[in-house]
Protein backbone atom coordinates (compact mmCIF):
# COMPACT_ATOMS: atom_id res chain seq x y z
CA UNK A 1 0.00 0.00 0.00
CA UNK A 2 1.29 3.71 -0.97
CA UNK A 3 2.43 5.69 2.29
CA UNK A 4 4.76 8.59 1.97
CA UNK A 5 6.77 6.82 4.49
CA UNK A 6 7.41 3.37 2.28
CA UNK A 7 8.12 5.48 -0.83
CA UNK A 8 10.84 7.82 0.74
CA UNK A 9 12.56 4.61 2.87
CA UNK A 10 12.34 2.92 -0.87
CA UNK A 11 13.85 5.74 -2.79
CA UNK A 12 16.52 6.80 -0.15
CA UNK A 13 17.98 2.92 -0.84
CA UNK A 14 17.73 3.46 -4.54
CA UNK A 15 19.03 6.73 -4.66
CA UNK A 16 22.53 5.36 -2.25
CA UNK A 17 22.40 2.30 -4.42
CA UNK A 18 22.68 4.73 -7.33
CA UNK A 19 24.99 7.51 -6.23
CA UNK A 20 27.25 5.64 -3.83
CA UNK A 21 30.27 7.96 -2.76
CA UNK A 22 29.84 10.36 -5.71
CA UNK A 23 28.70 13.57 -5.61
CA UNK A 24 25.22 14.93 -6.88
CA UNK A 25 24.43 18.29 -8.32
CA UNK A 26 20.46 19.98 -8.71
CA UNK A 27 19.58 22.95 -9.72
CA UNK A 28 17.01 24.57 -7.78
CA UNK A 29 13.91 26.40 -9.24
CA UNK A 30 11.97 27.37 -6.04
CA UNK A 31 8.97 25.35 -7.16
CA UNK A 32 7.47 21.98 -4.94
CA UNK A 33 9.40 19.39 -7.85
CA UNK A 34 12.86 19.99 -7.85
CA UNK A 35 12.24 21.16 -3.93
CA UNK A 36 11.57 17.76 -2.96
CA UNK A 37 13.50 15.84 -5.06
CA UNK A 38 16.67 17.51 -3.49
CA UNK A 39 15.14 16.60 -0.02
CA UNK A 40 15.20 13.34 -0.92
CA UNK A 41 18.47 13.24 -2.32
CA UNK A 42 19.70 14.77 0.69
CA UNK A 43 18.15 12.01 2.90
CA UNK A 44 19.96 9.70 0.81
CA UNK A 45 23.26 10.94 0.49
CA UNK A 46 23.62 14.41 2.50
CA UNK A 47 26.31 16.48 1.91
CA UNK A 48 27.50 14.88 -1.33
CA UNK A 49 24.32 16.82 -3.08
CA UNK A 50 25.47 20.47 -3.74
CA UNK A 51 22.24 22.49 -5.05
CA UNK A 52 22.49 25.59 -7.71
CA UNK A 53 20.12 28.04 -7.00
CA UNK A 54 20.08 30.65 -10.61
CA UNK A 55 18.55 34.13 -9.50
CA UNK A 56 17.65 35.15 -13.38
CA UNK A 57 15.90 38.97 -12.24
CA UNK A 58 12.49 37.33 -13.07
CA UNK A 59 11.21 36.01 -9.63
CA UNK A 60 8.57 37.57 -7.45
CA UNK A 61 9.40 39.26 -4.20
CA UNK A 62 10.91 37.29 -1.44
CA UNK A 63 11.86 33.80 -3.60
CA UNK A 64 15.00 34.21 -3.76
CA UNK A 65 15.20 34.37 0.52
CA UNK A 66 11.94 31.42 0.46
CA UNK A 67 14.75 29.12 -0.84
CA UNK A 68 17.99 29.95 0.76
CA UNK A 69 16.69 30.71 4.18
CA UNK A 70 13.39 28.66 4.62
CA UNK A 71 14.66 25.72 2.44
CA UNK A 72 18.65 26.35 2.36
CA UNK A 73 19.18 26.80 6.45
CA UNK A 74 16.08 25.16 7.86
CA UNK A 75 16.90 21.83 6.33
CA UNK A 76 20.70 21.92 5.93
CA UNK A 77 21.21 21.77 2.40
CA UNK A 78 24.01 22.97 0.39
CA UNK A 79 22.76 25.89 -1.94
CA UNK A 80 25.02 27.81 -3.81
CA UNK A 81 22.83 31.01 -5.16
CA UNK A 82 24.12 32.53 -8.34
CA UNK A 83 23.23 36.44 -8.88
CA UNK A 84 22.86 36.51 -12.84
CA UNK A 85 20.00 38.94 -13.16
CA UNK A 86 22.24 41.27 -14.97
CA UNK A 87 23.26 38.52 -17.75
CA UNK A 88 19.32 37.86 -17.95
CA UNK A 89 18.59 41.62 -18.66
CA UNK A 90 20.80 42.68 -20.77
CA UNK A 91 20.11 39.74 -23.12
CA UNK A 92 16.28 40.41 -22.65
CA UNK A 93 16.92 44.55 -23.36
CA UNK A 94 15.10 45.36 -26.40
CA UNK A 95 12.94 41.96 -26.90
CA UNK A 96 9.20 42.21 -26.64
CA UNK A 97 8.19 39.26 -29.18
CA UNK A 98 6.84 36.43 -26.36
CA UNK A 99 8.51 33.29 -28.11
CA UNK A 100 11.84 35.42 -28.01
CA UNK A 101 11.46 36.14 -24.87
CA UNK A 102 11.26 32.84 -24.19
CA UNK A 103 14.25 31.30 -26.03
CA UNK A 104 16.06 34.28 -24.46
CA UNK A 105 15.87 32.89 -20.84
CA UNK A 106 15.91 29.22 -21.68
CA UNK A 107 19.08 29.52 -23.49
CA UNK A 108 20.45 31.93 -20.69
CA UNK A 109 19.39 29.66 -18.13
CA UNK A 110 21.42 27.25 -19.55
CA UNK A 111 24.14 29.35 -19.73
CA UNK A 112 24.30 30.14 -16.36
CA UNK A 113 24.14 26.19 -15.18
CA UNK A 114 26.68 25.56 -17.42
CA UNK A 115 28.66 28.47 -16.03
CA UNK A 116 27.88 26.91 -12.36
CA UNK A 117 29.32 23.37 -13.30
CA UNK A 118 32.10 24.52 -14.65
CA UNK A 119 33.57 26.15 -11.61
CA UNK A 120 32.23 23.82 -9.61
CA UNK A 121 34.39 21.36 -11.75
CA UNK A 122 37.37 23.72 -11.44
CA UNK A 123 37.06 23.97 -7.82
CA UNK A 124 37.19 19.97 -7.14
CA UNK A 125 40.32 19.80 -9.87
CA UNK A 126 41.21 15.79 -9.86
CA UNK A 127 38.13 15.09 -7.92
CA UNK A 128 35.77 16.64 -10.96
CA UNK A 129 35.53 13.03 -12.13
CA UNK A 130 33.28 12.06 -9.04
CA UNK A 131 30.65 14.48 -10.09
CA UNK A 132 28.29 11.98 -11.95
CA UNK A 133 24.85 12.77 -11.33
CA UNK A 134 22.29 15.17 -11.84
CA UNK A 135 18.99 15.55 -10.14
CA UNK A 136 15.87 16.07 -12.21
CA UNK A 137 12.68 16.71 -10.50
CA UNK A 138 10.43 15.06 -13.08
CA UNK A 139 7.28 13.54 -12.49
CA UNK A 140 5.42 10.75 -13.73
CA UNK A 141 2.97 13.36 -15.91
CA UNK A 142 6.35 14.73 -17.19
CA UNK A 143 7.37 10.79 -17.74
CA UNK A 144 4.04 10.63 -19.81
CA UNK A 145 3.98 13.89 -21.72
CA UNK A 146 7.79 13.27 -22.30
CA UNK A 147 8.76 16.86 -21.70
CA UNK A 148 6.27 18.08 -19.40
CA UNK A 149 5.59 22.04 -20.14
CA UNK A 150 6.87 24.35 -22.53
CA UNK A 151 9.80 25.83 -20.41
CA UNK A 152 13.53 25.14 -20.19
CA UNK A 153 13.56 26.04 -16.93
CA UNK A 154 13.89 22.62 -15.92
CA UNK A 155 16.73 21.95 -18.79
CA UNK A 156 14.92 18.22 -18.82
CA UNK A 157 16.90 16.38 -21.04
CA UNK A 158 19.90 18.19 -20.70
CA UNK A 159 21.87 15.48 -18.83
CA UNK A 160 24.41 15.62 -21.22
CA UNK A 161 25.48 19.24 -20.73
CA UNK A 162 27.59 21.13 -22.95
CA UNK A 163 30.82 22.96 -22.05
CA UNK A 164 32.15 20.06 -20.35
CA UNK A 165 35.12 17.38 -20.99
CA UNK A 166 33.27 14.71 -23.53
CA UNK A 167 33.62 12.11 -21.37
CA UNK A 168 31.69 13.81 -18.53
CA UNK A 169 28.42 13.30 -18.58
CA UNK A 170 25.68 13.23 -15.74
CA UNK A 171 23.46 10.19 -14.94
CA UNK A 172 20.43 11.61 -14.21
CA UNK A 173 18.26 10.87 -10.56
CA UNK A 174 14.81 11.01 -10.92
CA UNK A 175 13.43 9.81 -7.46
CA UNK A 176 9.94 11.43 -7.93
CA UNK A 177 9.41 9.65 -11.52
CA UNK A 178 6.72 7.31 -10.55
CA UNK A 179 4.38 10.32 -8.84
CA UNK A 180 2.15 12.49 -9.43
CA UNK A 181 1.97 16.15 -7.58
CA UNK A 182 0.00 15.51 -4.87
CA UNK A 183 1.84 12.67 -3.43
CA UNK A 184 5.26 15.17 -4.03
CA UNK A 185 3.53 17.22 -1.79
CA UNK A 186 2.64 14.56 0.62
CA UNK A 187 6.60 13.25 1.10
CA UNK A 188 7.64 16.77 0.90
CA UNK A 189 5.86 17.69 4.40
CA UNK A 190 7.09 14.29 5.34
CA UNK A 191 11.02 15.12 4.97
CA UNK A 192 10.16 19.00 6.59
CA UNK A 193 10.19 21.01 3.17
CA UNK A 194 8.63 24.17 4.43
CA UNK A 195 4.80 24.30 3.76
CA UNK A 196 5.51 27.90 1.94
CA UNK A 197 7.63 25.74 -0.98
CA UNK A 198 5.43 22.57 -0.70
CA UNK A 199 2.08 24.22 -1.20
CA UNK A 200 3.52 26.32 -3.53
CA UNK A 201 0.87 27.28 -6.91
CA UNK A 202 2.64 27.04 -9.84
CA UNK A 203 4.70 29.53 -11.67
CA UNK A 204 6.76 29.26 -14.96
CA UNK A 205 10.32 29.17 -15.63
CA UNK A 206 10.19 32.42 -17.30
CA UNK A 207 8.68 33.94 -14.19
CA UNK A 208 7.84 37.55 -14.45
CA UNK A 209 9.83 37.88 -18.02
CA UNK A 210 6.31 37.17 -19.46
CA UNK A 211 4.36 38.64 -17.34
CA UNK A 212 5.65 42.06 -18.67
CA UNK A 213 4.04 42.54 -22.00
CA UNK A 214 6.53 44.51 -23.91
CA UNK A 215 10.28 45.04 -23.11
CA UNK A 216 11.35 43.53 -19.67
CA UNK A 217 13.43 46.08 -18.16
CA UNK A 218 14.36 46.66 -14.33
CA UNK A 219 11.90 48.89 -13.31
CA UNK A 220 8.73 47.08 -14.63
CA UNK A 221 10.21 44.02 -12.99
CA UNK A 222 9.96 46.25 -9.81
CA UNK A 223 6.57 47.66 -10.40
CA UNK A 224 5.23 43.96 -11.15
CA UNK A 225 7.05 42.71 -7.96
CA UNK A 226 5.03 45.44 -5.97
CA UNK A 227 1.73 44.26 -7.53
CA UNK A 228 2.08 40.68 -7.56
CA UNK A 229 3.11 41.13 -3.70
CA UNK A 230 -0.14 43.10 -3.31
CA UNK A 231 -2.37 40.27 -4.78
CA UNK A 232 -0.64 37.34 -2.84
CA UNK A 233 -1.31 39.03 0.65
CA UNK A 234 -4.85 39.60 -0.01
CA UNK A 235 -5.68 35.93 -1.83
CA UNK A 236 -4.03 34.65 1.03
CA UNK A 237 -5.68 36.81 3.57
CA UNK A 238 -9.19 36.22 2.19
CA UNK A 239 -7.88 32.14 2.32
CA UNK A 240 -8.54 31.88 -1.52
CA UNK A 241 -5.71 29.84 -1.98
CA UNK A 242 -7.25 26.67 -2.13
CA UNK A 243 -9.58 27.23 -4.73
CA UNK A 244 -7.68 29.06 -7.31
CA UNK A 245 -4.98 27.26 -9.28
CA UNK A 246 -2.80 30.22 -9.61
CA UNK A 247 -3.22 33.91 -10.04
CA UNK A 248 -0.38 35.62 -12.73
CA UNK A 249 -0.60 39.47 -12.02
CA UNK A 250 0.31 40.62 -15.64
CA UNK A 251 2.00 44.86 -16.07
CA UNK A 252 0.75 46.00 -19.92
CA UNK A 253 4.21 48.01 -19.74
CA UNK A 254 3.56 48.87 -23.54
CA UNK A 255 -0.35 50.28 -23.07
CA UNK A 256 -0.74 53.42 -21.02
CA UNK A 257 -3.82 54.85 -19.96
CA UNK A 258 -5.07 58.66 -18.24
CA UNK A 259 -6.49 58.46 -14.72
CA UNK A 260 -6.12 61.02 -11.69
CA UNK A 261 -4.78 61.68 -8.67
CA UNK A 262 -4.99 64.24 -6.45
CA UNK A 263 -5.51 66.64 -8.23
CA UNK A 264 -3.11 65.41 -10.95
CA UNK A 265 -3.30 63.89 -14.00
CA UNK A 266 -1.43 60.62 -14.20
CA UNK A 267 -0.68 58.17 -17.52
CA UNK A 268 0.27 55.37 -16.09
CA UNK A 269 0.08 51.44 -16.83
CA UNK A 270 -3.22 48.79 -15.94
CA UNK A 271 -2.34 46.04 -13.95
CA UNK A 272 -4.16 42.51 -15.06
CA UNK A 273 -5.24 40.12 -12.59
CA UNK A 274 -6.15 36.68 -13.73
CA UNK A 275 -7.15 34.54 -11.37
CA UNK A 276 -8.17 30.76 -12.16
CA UNK A 277 -9.38 27.83 -11.42
CA UNK A 278 -7.91 24.18 -12.65
CA UNK A 279 -7.31 20.74 -12.31
CA UNK A 280 -4.58 20.54 -14.21
CA UNK A 281 -3.37 23.44 -16.54
CA UNK A 282 -5.26 22.38 -19.64
CA UNK A 283 -7.87 24.12 -19.25
CA UNK A 284 -9.13 26.63 -16.82
CA UNK A 285 -11.94 28.39 -15.79
CA UNK A 286 -11.69 32.57 -14.57
CA UNK A 287 -12.28 32.49 -10.81
CA UNK A 288 -15.24 34.46 -9.38
CA UNK A 289 -13.26 36.15 -6.73
CA UNK A 290 -15.04 38.20 -4.09
CA UNK A 291 -15.87 41.96 -5.25
CA UNK A 292 -14.72 42.88 -2.26
CA UNK A 293 -12.04 41.31 -2.77
CA UNK A 294 -10.83 42.69 -5.97
CA UNK A 295 -11.62 46.19 -4.60
CA UNK A 296 -9.05 45.89 -1.77
CA UNK A 297 -6.88 44.80 -4.26
CA UNK A 298 -7.19 47.37 -6.64
CA UNK A 299 -7.04 50.25 -4.22
CA UNK A 300 -3.97 49.10 -2.68
CA UNK A 301 -2.10 48.52 -6.10
CA UNK A 302 -3.41 51.52 -7.27
CA UNK A 303 -2.25 53.76 -4.36
CA UNK A 304 0.88 52.17 -3.64
CA UNK A 305 2.71 51.05 -7.10
CA UNK A 306 3.93 53.99 -8.58
CA UNK A 307 3.18 53.92 -12.36
CA UNK A 308 0.11 51.76 -12.14
CA UNK A 309 -3.15 53.47 -12.15
CA UNK A 310 -5.82 51.01 -13.42
CA UNK A 311 -6.46 47.37 -12.11
CA UNK A 312 -8.15 45.13 -14.33
CA UNK A 313 -9.90 41.43 -14.38
CA UNK A 314 -9.26 38.39 -17.15
CA UNK A 315 -12.20 36.95 -16.95
CA UNK A 316 -11.76 34.49 -20.17
CA UNK A 317 -11.33 30.94 -19.64
CA UNK A 318 -8.88 28.57 -21.13
CA UNK A 319 -9.66 28.07 -24.10
CA UNK A 320 -9.83 30.57 -25.40
CA UNK A 321 -7.10 32.43 -22.92
CA UNK A 322 -4.12 30.87 -22.19
CA UNK A 323 -3.93 31.09 -18.88
CA UNK A 324 -0.46 33.48 -18.92
CA UNK A 325 -0.48 36.48 -21.09
CA UNK A 326 2.58 35.23 -22.98
P1 LIG B 1 -0.60 28.37 -20.27
O1 LIG B 1 -0.22 29.82 -20.29
O2 LIG B 1 0.03 27.60 -21.39
O3 LIG B 1 0.04 27.79 -18.93
O4 LIG B 1 -2.08 28.13 -20.18
C1 LIG B 1 -0.24 26.51 -18.43
C2 LIG B 1 0.53 26.31 -17.14
O5 LIG B 1 1.93 26.23 -17.40
C3 LIG B 1 2.62 27.27 -16.74
N1 LIG B 1 3.64 27.73 -17.69
C4 LIG B 1 4.94 27.38 -17.62
N2 LIG B 1 5.61 26.61 -16.74
N3 LIG B 1 7.61 27.01 -17.96
C5 LIG B 1 6.96 26.45 -16.91
O6 LIG B 1 7.61 25.79 -16.10
C6 LIG B 1 6.98 27.76 -18.89
O7 LIG B 1 7.60 28.25 -19.83
C7 LIG B 1 5.58 27.96 -18.70
N4 LIG B 1 4.65 28.64 -19.41
C8 LIG B 1 3.46 28.48 -18.77
C9 LIG B 1 1.58 28.32 -16.43
O8 LIG B 1 1.95 29.12 -15.30
C10 LIG B 1 0.38 27.47 -16.17
O9 LIG B 1 0.41 26.91 -14.85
Amino acid sequence: TWTSGNIIDEQVEKIRAQVGDKQVICALSGGVDSSVAAALVHKAVGDQLTCFFIDHGLLRAGEREQVEQDYASSMGIKVVTIDESKRFLDALAGVSEPEAKRKIIGREFIRSFEAAQRQLLAEAGDNAKDIEFLVQGTLYPDVVESGGGEGTANIKSHHNVGGLPDDLTFELVEPLRDLFKDEVREIGRQLGVPEKIVARQPFPGPGLGIRIIGEVTFDRLETLRAADLIVREELTAAGMDEEIWQCPVVLLADVRSVGVQGDGRTYGHPIVLRPVSSEDAMTADWTRLPYDLLARISNRITNSVEEVNRVVLDCTSKPPGTIEWE
